[in-house]
């Protein structure tokens, strides 16, 4: 125990003493993922505690990882003050394991236990939250990283996890409680004033040693910020995007990184610079340093080439069977189609988010209903002000670049302010699987919606069903 978390542990008794009765609570098994509150210090020696929602008391969560092939079986125990679920954002697994409320399950309630089991069929990098007012949980501090590795170990000299969140602090480095508000919902959503960087601010990363060959993974863990990432002092390789690898390309300049998003990065660490930043240019006029660090020590012999990661198996596409499906979207500040009740709309129809949003309960039909193996193509027409980076569970997708040819793999796709883009996919196991856009607040105002796959009906609250949608119109 260092200093730090001895004086953390102190402040917590200290805190127990004066509810009375309180005890230290019970250490997490290595099976079990429980989310509770905590304090952790964010900001250094001169700033309090700030009271925070983490799993197995830590924020970000404790690192998931195993192997490509194995089994992930967890406990989730929800001691938190409200409902909550796990949804691990890009694993391909059974519809029931999937975490969404009022949908794939009930929501865990506080006190309850829900189990968790599934196998990992891809290796990557992958990450896990709740689904349940997710605005406010990953607000809080709900999110971890879930690492799966190659079957084969993949030759690096060291690795490096970088989880990237966003809080709003205020001067006493606490969270102000006003996560639902029609402000953020109808705008860019909740943009923090803490960028944290594993939660911490601005960390320096234990030096790098010239000709190291260092995997870089990098997981957006914000609510809502989308972030414009430039590497200096540093020539990243990109090998893996939302966890899947890619053909390896040499980062020209920067990165869209939307919530959500994971890329994986091979730095062979150049004997040229004495350090490298990592930063944030999404504004150009407010940017953001995010991490940073030294080069130095003695050179360690460079490698060969990068050749890439071994692939995950994805199902062929079939493009001349290909179903069209087209979403638009609107609403928003801004927007004429937008009211107080219903923000966002898809296809015409909105939710009214101020009932039923957060447990998705009252969720509408799916927008489309396709048999498993079908081959998709989707035109998201964003005709909206804002940023939507839409995220499919249960599917890898595709965009179509702007030369016509699709791209690497990706689990969401940035649809830029009035731009359309058009994605594939294979539909892969039967149930009914969320569209939303990541940006939380977005999502939990009424920008999502779901797709069926097979005749599997696992939808567990049909009562609640009150709006359906119109048909979807095909190009
Ligand atoms: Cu990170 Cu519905 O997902
Ligand atoms: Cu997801
Ligand atoms: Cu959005």
């Amino acid at each position: 125990m260092n200093r730090r978390q001895f004086v953390g542990a102190a402040g917590l008794v200290g805190l127990g003493l004066g509810v009375g009765g309180w005890q230290l609570a019970r250490q997490p098994g290595s099976n079990e993922i429980i989310a509770r509150k905590l304090d952790q210090q964010l900001l250094g020696e001169d700033y309090p505690y700030t009271p925070l929602w983490g799993f197995n008391d830590q924020v970000p969560g404790p690192v998931l990882r195993r192997t490509q092939g194995e089994v992930l079986s967890l406990t989730f125990k929800n001691r938190l003050p409200e409902p909550s679920t796990i949804h691990w954002h890009g694993i391909r697994l059974p519809n029931q394991m999937d975490g969404v409320p009022g949908i794939t399950q009930a929501a865990v309630q506080p006190g309850e236990d829900f189990h968790y089991e599934f196998a990992l069929p891809d290796a990557g990098t992958f990450w896990y939250h709740p689904h349940v007012a997710t605005y406010e949980q990953l607000g809080r501090g709900l999110y971890g990283a879930l690492i799966v590795n190659e079957r084969e170990a993949v030759e690096v000299d060291r690795e490096e996890i970088l989880v990237i969140s966003d809080l709003h602090l205020d001067r006493r480095a606490m969270i102000p409680g006003d996560f639902k508000n029609l402000h953020d919902a109808s705008h860019a959503g909740r943009l923090g004033n803490t960028i944290l960087c594993n939660g911490q601010k601005i960390p320096a990363l234990k030096a790098f040693r010239p000709g190291e060959r260092v995997r870089l993974r990098l997981i957006n863990a914000s609510s809502a910020r989308i972030y414009r990432l430039r590497f200096d002092g540093l020539a990243p390789l990109v090998v893996a995007i939302d966890g899947h690898p890619c053909a390896p390309y040499t980062l020209a300049e920067t990165l869209y990184f939307s919530p959500g998003n994971r890329f994986d990065l091979i730095l062979d660490i150049p004997k040229t610079s004495a350090s490298f930043q990592l930063k944030d240019e999404f504004f150009p006029a407010m940017q953001n340093l995010l991490a940073q660090g030294r080069i130095e020590g003695e050179p360690v012999p460079a490698r060969a080439a990068f050749a890439g990661l071994p692939p995950n198996a994805h199902p062929a596409f079939d493009d001349r069977s290909a179903e069209r499906v087209k979403l638009v979207l609107e609403g928003g500040a801004l927007s004429d189609k937008a009211t107080r009740e219903s923000i966002w709309l898809i296809n015409g129809k909105g939710h009214n988010h101020d009932t039923f949003i957060d447990a998705h309960r009252a969720h509408p039909e799916p927008l489309f209903e396709c048999r498993s193996g079908q081959t998709m193509h989707c035109l998201i027409d964003n005709r909206t002000a804002w940023f939507h980076p839409m995220h499919f569970h249960g599917v890898v997708l595709q965009e179509r670049e702007a030369d016509g040819r699709w791209g690497p793999y990706r689990d969401s796709a940035l649809v830029w302010p009035f731009k359309a883009t058009e994605i594939r996919f294979v539909t892969e196991l039967p149930g009914e699987w969320m569209i939303h856009c990541h940006v939380s607040e977005h999502h939990h105002s009424g920008l999502m919606g779901t797709f069926r796959v097979g005749d599997v009906c696992t939808t567990r609250q049909r009562p609640w069903v009150m709006t359906a949608w119109g048909s979807v119109t095909t190009a």
